[in-house]
């Protein structure tokens, strides 16, 4: 399976997720907000690190059919190693880990023994000193602006003071890590999560429940500000 390539490191990405798309008619959805699309967001829930259910391998492996973009898959799943394989083999480009599960640092190195691109996630209520001695490890740090498990919830705006020691502490170290924000992303607050310095916007409600998914997504990169 050939990897997508992420692009250049810190650049204004939207990312939609498909959670809140129509899942009885994913390849259409995804290929009608292609051309404002530039990583594809796929939510994975294990029914035990979160309370709900999604999707797994074989809905990346169908969508990679319809879609060349960045496929960035945020794993909300208690035992994510067992699956990075799979995840690989379907066509993933990039797995997402919660930094709450442990054991850090060994499933980073198995997600790049596999050619993954890795993320770290933390909650809301994980600190930034939590994620922060992965930073030269990884190449994606996301900071969930809604407790996992669920779409269409309220940002909670306090995660912007992380996000903006994220920021401070990325730039400081000279990484090339880009920081993504996840939940409640719409025009209103993506301007807030750029602002305090997030690169990568990850929006499913804004975007999938629109009526004009396209154009909501064309609205939201231009709310965000010049990419
Ligand atoms: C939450 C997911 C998010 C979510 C975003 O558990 O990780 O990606 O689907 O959806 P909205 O934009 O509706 O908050
Ligand atoms: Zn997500």
């Amino acid at each position: 399976m050939t990897t997508i390539d992420a692009g250049p490191t810190g650049r204004l990405r939207v990312a939609p997720s498909i959670l809140a798309a129509d899942f009885g008619s994913l390849a259409d959805q995804v290929r009608a907000i292609d051309d404002e699309t530039d990583w594809l967001h796929v939510d994975v829930m294990d029914g035990h690190f979160v309370p709900n259910v999604s999707i797994g391998p074989p809905v990346v492996a169908s969508l990679r059919h319809y879609s060349d973009r960045f496929f960035d898959c945020h794993l909300m799943m208690t035992e994510p190693g067992r699956y990075f394989e799979a995840f690989k083999t379907a066509g993933a480009d990039g797995c997402t880990i919660h930094v709450e599960i442990g054991d850090t640092g060994a499933l980073i190195g198995e997600a790049r023994a596999l050619g993954l691109r890795v993320g770290l996630a933390a909650n809301p209520d994980s600190s930034f000193a939590s994620v922060a001695p992965f930073l030269g490890d990884i190449d994606l740090l996301l900071l969930m602006t809604v407790f996992p498990g669920f779409g269409g919830q309220s940002f909670i705006g306090e995660v912007m003071d992380k996000v903006a020691e994220a920021r401070r502490e990325i730039d400081a170290q000279g990484v090339a890590v880009d920081l993504e924000v996840d939940g409640g992303i719409d025009e209103r607050t993506a301007p807030l999560a750029v602002a305090a310095g997030a690169n990568v916007l990850v929006s499913g409600s804004a975007i999938f429940a629109r009526p004009d998914p396209l154009a909501a997504a064309r609205s939201l990169r231009l709310a965000a500000g010049p990419s």
